[in-house]
């Protein structure tokens, strides 16, 4: 398939999605969104592919933001339709059914910020920057940050950052939740092909199923969730993966997955 701004390579059922705007800082125009909803779509058909890693082109920056340029152009109502398609492509990473790594190799401000928050997992540089620095345009996070950010950090260090603009280094990051693990540069993307090489090495029905039920945690009530994770609990006791994990347990072998 072709893109204008993100490079896509499948390699042992991992897919790595580089956005590649350098030059910008990987900042995310409208070309580079529609060329994100098209990869992810098509990620999500592809059964080459079990884990995804998202990472931006260059040493500066993984994405500094949502372009500037073009936000300066819109209208009230422009902005809100500007905001919906954001929030639907992020939508669709973090609904994928697939596990997406977010490989955080500098700049992840703005909508870089609130894209690494729609992944799954993130793994940060030692070089890494977070923020949400939308105050400072006179404008709010609008592709999800100000719901994610707060869940996944809690409302006092969401509004923190949301409200001063203030831009953290990685072990920040760390420290407050907002990441996983932190590397040198250089180990960054092979820690982060481990990781992914490390998921897709499981029952991948599983795992799609645990994300599932991980994902709809902010959606539902303790109730529902606990209704819908019995119910992908059932299914996954139907699938030959099944048979075979317990089997080999059983019989003291590495289980072979067929995910089916
Ligand atoms: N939108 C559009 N262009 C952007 C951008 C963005 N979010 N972030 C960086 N760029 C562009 C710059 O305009 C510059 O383009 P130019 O060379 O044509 O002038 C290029 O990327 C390099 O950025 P520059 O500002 O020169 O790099 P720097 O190292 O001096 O500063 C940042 C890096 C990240 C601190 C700075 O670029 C910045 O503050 N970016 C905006 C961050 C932001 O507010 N994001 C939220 C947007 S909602």
């Amino acid at each position: 398939m072709d893109y204008k701004n993100i490079f896509f390579e499948v390699k042992n059922n991992i897919g790595l999605v580089t956005i590649n705007r350098p030059e910008k800082l990987n900042a995310l125009n409208d070309e580079t969104l529609d060329d994100l909803k098209k990869c992810f779509s098509s990620i999500k058909e592809d059964y080459a592919v079990n884990v995804v890693i998202i990472t931006g082109a260059g040493e500066k920056a993984f994405v500094a933001g949502a372009d500037i340029s073009e936000i300066h152009k819109l209208n009230v109502i422009a902005a809100k339709h500007f905001s919906e398609k954001g929030q639907s492509v992020f939508n669709l990473i973090e609904k994928l059914g697939k596990p997406v790594i977010a490989a955080i190799n500098g700049y992840a401000l703005g909508g870089g910020c609130e894209l690494a928050l729609a992944c799954h997992i993130r793994v940060a540089s030692e070089t890494a920057k977070f923020g949400q620095p939308e105050v400072n345009l006179g404008i709010i996070p609008g592709y999800g940050g100000t719901q994610r950010l707060t869940r996944l950090v809690n409302s006092g260090r969401a509004s923190e950052l949301i409200l001063t603009g203030d831009i953290i280094d990685a072990n920040e990051a760390m420290r407050i939740g907002l990441v996983n693990k932190v590397y040198p540069s250089t180990e960054l993307i092979a820690e982060a092909i481990k990781l992914a090489e490390k998921i897709s090495s499981k029952a991948q029905i599983a795992v799609s199923m645990s994300l599932r039920s991980i994902v709809s945690c902010d959606e539902l009530s303790e109730t529902e969730g606990q209704n819908l994770e019995s119910g992908m609990f059932a299914l996954c006791c139907g699938t030959e993966d099944f048979k075979e994990g317990t089997s080999a347990f059983l019989e003291k072998r590495k289980p072979n997955f067929t995910n089916q």
